[in-house]
């Protein structure tokens, strides 16, 4: 539907998910961005898309259907499911959901790919190199660490094939000078630097083919039958597949607005191949790259390989959609990291959406039930134009900062400013004190109760407009609470700070809990005497002997410790196990420093699987005692114990 010929239109995708694992946290943190980013943009009168989807070709797939014994089809069809059905349950309003299996993406896959290659950008050659059978690619040998793919800590092996290639070099100087005019291409600009940096090596040209007898399950190529195409050729042409590419009317409308989000995993292929793909097949760059970071786990990376994912089904189940979404986009500063822990999740829903918004939400609504028999007082003319409302001025600010906010995709700040008018509202109910007003029946009194009950519905029904992107349902069950119509005030968004919006009069319906408050411990049953509440060990289940002994606890000496650049909780420890020494990443900095771990024991969790933490490949775990503050190693009291004598 066209909405408003005026301003340009809006097109935003998050990254086409792998279907080799479930969604986890960070994937719903990329489309809720897009999500609030859409809808805001909808508010502004533009014309929006949002896509998302699934990427579902390449060796992971099909690695990890063997595992489940199915074809890579029917387990890509069930890991994308899962994706597509999870974005409802967080109200995600995509308009369209592109899995790189539909036929008529893989018809411009190939289109493209026959353009390049038509105009000479693509070349067939032999290449002997250092292959990661993991990242499915070709590494340089600068590239390794001590000879071993930098992620999955494997010698690669040296793999000789003939194989298509794209000349990029030839764009490099094209993408450098389209980034130098182009400042606002890749935001925020620690991105951008870090893109920039990359260019002034000069760019290897990129493998895009996988020879059919080593990988079947990928688009073939339009030129070549025996072989597949590589698997992020395929995947970055979804943003303009989706879209209809070339002949669409969507194409032609939307993708000239195109706004790719990702986090900085994926970085150099939006920042550095897509561009140069784009370049190469005659279309236009997209307009903005944004990218975020990571949501950690006690510093790593939530990651389906580490494993230690969070699961947005049970959050979702356990707080809400909205309180979710609003931790996300609070919590996280877009483009650096967060941690993410669930108490304090529950800490923010509790104080800033149980007290300071659904507190002064229920207080406002039970007054006016109170003062005014549920209607919406009759206030003098001047009150509604905001020419004397205490509260306009505040609101107008807040709704004039929320929008620049909001447009820098610096959702956290957006979400602040609307907090700071909700605790402005919160201060003008203590200072107004409408109680006392209503218990004097004078006029002066009556009219000025009515003016302040008024002046905070309209604050209220500002505040409402403002979250709609970030919360839509709380928005709309506000709204109409405060007897407006959502499609209208949600429909502009500079209508939200018209003051005197609120039809005087109109009786509202009971109040409602916004958000009831999460109580982490279980109040006693009530008509029975108090417990007294055991205090909260909060274990995690019950596990079976046999567990136990899965674990390989040894006793190692620390030969040697140095800090990890950026990382201020990790050291880097290499230990001797007696038989052989390892590297193990820590996080103990904030309670040792490095000259002081070295020369002790310590026990360690021997058997652990191998994981990158900030660059350093760590294998093993040791043992402390940990709260927020410190860390205190565990370590045999007596000394002098052989390095790798078993731990029981
Ligand atoms: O890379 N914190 O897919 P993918 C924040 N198929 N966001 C995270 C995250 C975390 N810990 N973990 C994942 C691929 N994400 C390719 C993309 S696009 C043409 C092809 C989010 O399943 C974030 O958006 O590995 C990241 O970029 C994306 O998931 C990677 O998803
Ligand atoms: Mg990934």
């Amino acid at each position: 539907m066209t909405r408003n010929q005026m301003v340009p239109p809006f097109y935003v995708t998050t990254p086409i998910y792998y279907v080799n694992a479930k969604p986890h946290l960070g994937h719903a943190y990329t489309t809720v961005s897009a999500d609030v980013a859409c809808r805001f943009h909808a508010m502004l009168g533009e014309d929006t898309f949002f896509l998302t989807g699934t990427d579902e070709h390449g060796d992971k797939i099909v690695k990890a259907a063997l595992q489940e014994n199915i074809s890579p089809g029917e387990y890509a069809d069930r890991i994308s499911r899962l994706f597509h059905d999870l974005w409802p349950l967080f109200h995600i309003g995509n308009d369209h959901f592109i899995r790189t299996t539909d036929p008529a993406h893989a018809v411009v896959v190939g289109r493209i790919l026959q353009k390049i290659f038509d105009s000479g950008d693509i070349y067939f050659s032999e290449y002997e190199g250092l292959y990661c059978f993991g990242c499915e690619r070709f590494y340089m040998e600068r590239e390794l660490v001590d000879g071993k793919c930098p992620d999955h800590g494997a010698k690669p092996e040296t793999i000789k094939e003939s194989n298509y290639f794209f000349k990029m070099s030839r764009y490099q100087d094209w993408l450098i000078d389209h980034i130098k005019t182009h400042p606002d291409f890749i935001q925020p600009e620690r991105y951008r630097n870090e893109i920039m940096a990359f260019l002034r090596e000069p760019l290897e040209d990129l493998c895009i083919s996988r020879p059919k007898s080593r990988l079947e399950w990928g688009i073939s190529l339009p030129f070549d039958d025996n072989y597949v195409t590589y698997v992020w050729f395929d995947a970055l042409i979804n943003y303009i597949s989706a879209l209809g590419y070339p002949e669409g009317g969507a194409f032609h409308k939307f993708w000239p607005e195109a706004r790719h989000i990702v986090a900085k995993d994926i970085l150099k292929p939006h920042g550095i191949y897509w561009p140069i793909m784009l370049k190469a097949a005659g279309i236009e760059p997209y307009q903005h790259l944004y990218v975020h970071g990571y949501w950690n786990i006690d510093e790593s990376k939530m990651s389906k390989s580490i494993g230690n994912v969070v699961d947005p089904y049970h959050l979702q189940s356990a707080y809400g959609a909205d309180a979710v979404r609003y931790f996300l986009m609070r919590e996280m500063v877009f483009g650096l990291d967060s941690n993410f822990s669930e108490s304090l999740m529950i800490e923010r829903i509790n104080a800033d959406l149980a007290n300071d918004l659904g507190n002064l939400f229920s207080r406002v609504l039970a007054m006016i039930h109170k003062y005014f028999d549920g209607c919406v007082p009759k206030i003098a003319p001047a009150v509604r134009n905001g020419e004397t409302a205490d509260l306009f001025e505040i609101s107008r600010h807040a709704t004039k900062t929320f929008k620049t906010e909001m447009a820098g995709f610096a959702f956290h700040k957006a979400i602040q400013t609307v907090w700071e008018l909700i605790s402005a509202m919160n201060k003008y109910v203590v200072t107004n004190a409408p109680w006392e007003l209503a218990k004097s029946a004078d006029k002066k009194s009556r009219d000025r109760l009515a003016d302040v009950m008024y002046n905070l519905i309209e604050g209220l029904r500002v505040i409402a407009g403002l979250i709609f992107p970030v919360m839509p349902q709380t928005s709309r069950t506000m709204q109409k609470h405060l007897g407006i119509g959502d499609t209208d005030a949600l429909s502009s968004f500079d209508r939200i700070s018209i003051w005197g919006t609120t039809p005087p009069g109109v009786k509202l319906p009971e109040p409602v809990t916004l958000f009831p408050r999460i109580e982490t411990q279980k109040p006693a049953a009530a008509g029975k005497a108090p417990v007294e509440p055991k205090p909260m060990l909060n274990l995690k289940p019950e596990i079976s002997f046999e567990d136990v002994t899965r674990l390989d606890l040894r006793v190692a000496t620390v030969i040697a410790a140095e800090n990890i650049p950026k990382a201020k909780k990790l050291l880097k420890l290499t230990v001797d196990l007696g038989a052989e020494q390892r590297t193990i990443v820590a996080g103990i900095a904030k309670s040792y420093s490095p000259e002081e771990i070295v020369g002790r024991q310590i026990v360690v969790v021997a058997n652990l699987k191998p994981a990158k933490l900030m660059g350093v490949q760590s294998q093993g775990m040791l043992l402390a005692a940990v709260t927020d503050e410190t860390s205190v190693v565990v370590a045999p009291s007596a000394g002098g114990i052989p390095a790798g004598t078993v731990v029981r």
